[in-house]
C-alpha cells in the first residue's frame, strides 16, 4: 500500500496525486494534510516515514511547497531513501539505481501534469540491484554505524 501526506503548501498537488492513484486502482492512505491551514512539514513528513521503515507502508509520497523540507526530513528516519525530484529521468533513476522508498515532489515548483507523470514512472520502474544494491548497502552501514 502507498501512502500520501503533504503540508499545506503541497496538499493541491497531494489531491492531484491521490486522485490518479485511485483512478490507476492504487490502494492507498492519506496521511493528511486535510486543508489549507499551515501545519509543520516535519510532522507530516516524519510520520509517513516511520511507517514506510517500519514496513507498514510499502512506500511513500511526500509533497511541500519545494519539497526541500520533506526530503530533508525524509531522510533523517533511518531504512528511508527519499528522492526529491521534478524531471522524468530522475524520476526513473531513482527506483532504478536509488531504490527509493519515498518519491517527494515540490507542489509550487512542480505542475499537476508533471507530478503525476513522476509519480506514475516512479511506480513502473523497477530496482535494477547487483552494483547499485551494494551502493546501498553502504548508506545502510552508515545508518547502523552513527
Ligand atoms: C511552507 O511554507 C514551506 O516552507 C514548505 O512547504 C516547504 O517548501 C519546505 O521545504
Amino acid at each position: 500500500m502507498i501512502a500520501i501526506a503533504s503540508d499545506h503548501g503541497g496538499l493541491e498537488t497531494k489531491e492531484e496525486i491521490k486522485a490518479f492513484l485511485q483512478s490507476a486502482g492504487h490502494s492507498l492512505a492519506d496521511l493528511g494534510t486535510n486543508n489549507s491551514d499551515s501545519v509543520d512539514y516535519p510532522d507530516f513528513g516524519i510520520d509517513l516515514s516511520r511507517r514506510v521503515a517500519s514496513g507498514e507502508f510499502e512506500k511513500g509520497i511526500l509533497v511541500c511547497g519545494t519539497g526541500i523540507g520533506m526530503s530533508i526530513v525524509a531522510n533523517k528516519v533511518p531504512g528511508i531513501r527519499a528522492a526529491l525530484v521534478g524531471d522524468i529521468f530522475s524520476a526513473r533513476m531513482s527506483k532504478e539505481h536509488n531504490n527509493a522508498n519515498v518519491l517527494v515532489i515540490g507542489g509550487r515548483v512542480t505542475g499537476k501534469g508533471l507530478a503525476i507523470e513522476l509519480v506514475r514512472t516512479w511506480l513502473e520502474a523497477k530496482f535494477e540491484g547487483g552494483r547499485h544494491q551494494k551502493r546501498l548497502d553502504k548508506i545502510t552501514d552508515l545508518e547502523n554505524k552513527d
